[in-house]
């Protein structure tokens, strides 16, 4: 546990390899640059940071994913004042949901690892969540390469693997073609933090399907050896939602997925990323 001397906030790991808590600090603040950028380390160190407590308007959320850097504007055909908020929620009116990614469990991935330049990270608040599941799970991926056997180090050195997503799809990998109209981008199976400069593995179950310059058969066994091996619960934190909840995590270094949970409850994030650091 780490008490910072000029600042008031304490930061305390949630488990051994991944995620922290922040405690003594109200993210509506103007946060000083001491206590902001003792924020952005207890991230950079942890991977996924979390606060807990907290009542953020969407003008908050937005002031606070600015410290960061610039914050993304994916499409996004939902409600939220600001072109970049967004909503994850089952709730639906006349029918369709008020967000993105309403219902079910979600396999583990990357945040928007089909295009040319995936978000650093992305923040989510809590507002209604289910009694039970619903969880987000969180996995450190520089502990999964750190962890590979140094042949398979070696061998996945300069791959590229390839990323779809298919806007009509599912968040479970269903067998079967891949939509023409997929979105795809190919990117290293093995990802240097621009920030820490450590190496993190960069494949996910959900969305990696192919390695350029592998045939099928020659990807599908090393893909799911990597699978297998990056979603070990060693590698884990499972957060457990709560109203108020601020969970921000560095999608250039974990994956995430999401447990199941019943649609007769309600669940409300509110959600915006950090398209590119800008550390100031
Ligand atoms: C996301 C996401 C998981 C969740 O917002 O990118 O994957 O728990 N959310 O809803
Ligand atoms: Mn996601």
């Amino acid at each position: 546990m780490d008490t910072h001397r000029d600042t008031r906030l304490t930061v305390k790991p949630l488990t051994p390899t991944i995620g922290a808590e922040i405690v003594g600090i109200d993210l509506r603040e103007n946060l000083d640059h001491a206590t902001f950028e003792a924020i952005r380390t207890a991230w950079h160190d942890h991977a996924v940071i979390v606060v807990r407590g907290q009542e953020l308007g969407e003008d908050d959320q937005i002031r606070l994913g600015e410290r960061f850097g610039e914050i993304g504007h994916i499409f996004n055909p939902h409600k939220g004042k600001h072109p970049g908020l967004m909503f994850v929620s089952n709730i639906r009116e006349d029918g369709k949901p008020i967000g993105v990614l309403p219902d079910g469990e979600m396999q583990f991935h990357s945040d928007q690892c089909y295009t040319e330049f995936p978000p650093a990270g992305t923040m989510l608040y809590g507002i209604e969540v289910p009694s039970t599941g619903g969880d987000t799970l969180f996995a450190n991926m520089y502990a999964a390469y750190d962890t590979l056997p140094a042949d398979v180090q070696a061998r996945i050195e300069t791959l590229r693997g390839v990323h779809y997503y298919d806007p009509l799809g599912e968040y479970i990998v269903q067998k079967g073609p891949i939509s023409p109209n997929a979105m795809r981008w190919a990117h290293p199976v093995v990802h240097r933090h621009p920030i820490t400069g450590r190496k993190a593995l960069y494949v996910n179950r959900l969305m990696t399907y192919e390695i350029e310059g592998m045939t099928a058969d020659e990807a599908e066994p090393l893909l799911n050896l990597l699978f297998d091996h990056q979603e070990q619960p060693h590698f884990v934190y499972q957060h457990v939602w709560r109203p108020g909840d601020v969970v921000l995590w560095d999608n250039r270094c974990t994956l995430h997925a999401r447990t199941d949970f019943s649609t007769e409850e309600r669940r409300l994030l509110r959600r915006i990323t950090i398209q590119r650091e800008i550390v100031a």
